[in-house]
């Protein structure tokens, strides 16, 4: 590798600080990681000289940024929480997957995806553990962007409790409560059982609920199940199916809900011939997701376990 000897300037102004640190880091062979450090640097002494923080206020960033990692443990990811309620989960998974092919828009994966759920047999309900709520039927199925089938696609299914908890965070429901994982049949249809979903807060007992009440933000998210939609030649889908009014998804603290991706959720006060076992009043949703080919990925679990 060929070193570029830089002469070594001695920093006396603020003018002088960062063209000295991108000198510093001139040499990064990484081109990409160069790109992304040189402008952060570029960015974060921009912010730096616009807003003109005291020491005292420097000190109180450095510790609610620690007190993320402090707030970060197998059942709690603060980090990703702290990356959602900024919009920045919102933004990156807007530039990455604009829809522009037909495709079921995304939504981001949030903190509490946890990896690791049950496979389950088509029908199966979710919900392992004495479960508030009124019985859901969700029914759907997964194509290409042309309509056309796809057979054994892979659904990823998470979402909270009506009590307003995921099971991760909660000792009071079973291990992997409201979480499985279903298969499409030939003609590329799913379905499952589940409790309708429920609006629920973010956590706040950590450094983001300490930013959420200095902003005066509530901490609800509208309510959601979560889906990753995966297949072989196919971008893998991350998104969420909403049921909420429409105040409750324009608020959503971590700024997910999309119209796209709002589900038809049908009430049933009467029983119906296709569920004759479902105790009244129960809920119905069918939602067609729809995946572009492309290269599948799927996303690190933020989190591995329950909390205990
Ligand atoms: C969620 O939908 O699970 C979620 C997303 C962002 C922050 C907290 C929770
Ligand atoms: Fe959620």
């Amino acid at each position: 590798m060929q070193h570029v000897t830089i002469e070594p300037k001695l920093i006396s102004t603020v003018a002088d600080v960062t063209p000295t640190v991108l000198a510093a880091m001139s040499r990064t062979s990484d081109p990409r990681l160069k790109q992304i450090m040189d402008s952060m640097v570029r960015h974060l002494h921009a912010f730096i000289i616009e807003t003109q923080p005291t020491e005292e206020e420097f000190e109180q960033g450095l510790r609610w940024i620690a007190a993320l990692g402090h707030h970060t443990n197998e059942s709690n990811n603060e980090v990703v929480l702290a990356a959602d309620v900024v919009g920045a989960s919102t933004l990156i998974d807007l530039i990455n997957n604009d829809g522009m092919q037909g495709e079921t828009m995304s939504a981001l994966l949030g903190p509490f995806y946890r990896g690791q759920a049950p496979d389950c047999a088509r029908g199966d309900c979710i919900a392992r553990s004495k479960t508030p709520g009124l019985a859901l039927y969700f029914k759907g199925r997964v194509t290409g962007v042309d309509g056309k089938p796809i057979e054994d696609a892979k659904l990823d299914v998470w979402q909270a409790s009506p009590v307003g908890l995921y099971e991760n965070q909660d000792t009071g429901q079973d291990d992997f409560n409201l979480r499985g994982v279903f298969r499409t049949d030939a003609n590329g249809s799913f379905h499952f059982t589940s409790v309708k979903p429920a609006g629920y807060p973010v956590p706040v007992d950590g450094p983001v609920g300490d930013l959420l009440q200095a902003q005066q933000r509530h901490p609800m998210r509208p309510a959601h199940i979560h889906f990753i939609v995966s297949a072989p030649g196919h971008k893998t889908l991350v998104t969420q199916i909403f049921s909420d009014t429409h105040d409750a998804l324009a608020t959503d603290v971590v700024f997910g809900a999309k119209t796209q991706i709002i589900g038809d959720f049908v009430e049933h006060t009467e029983p119906h011939g296709d569920y004759p076992d479902a105790p009244l009043p129960f809920y119905t949703c069918e939602y067609q997701f729809k995946l572009v080919e492309g290269e599948p990925s799927y996303p690190v679990p933020p989190i591995s376990g329950k909390k205990s």
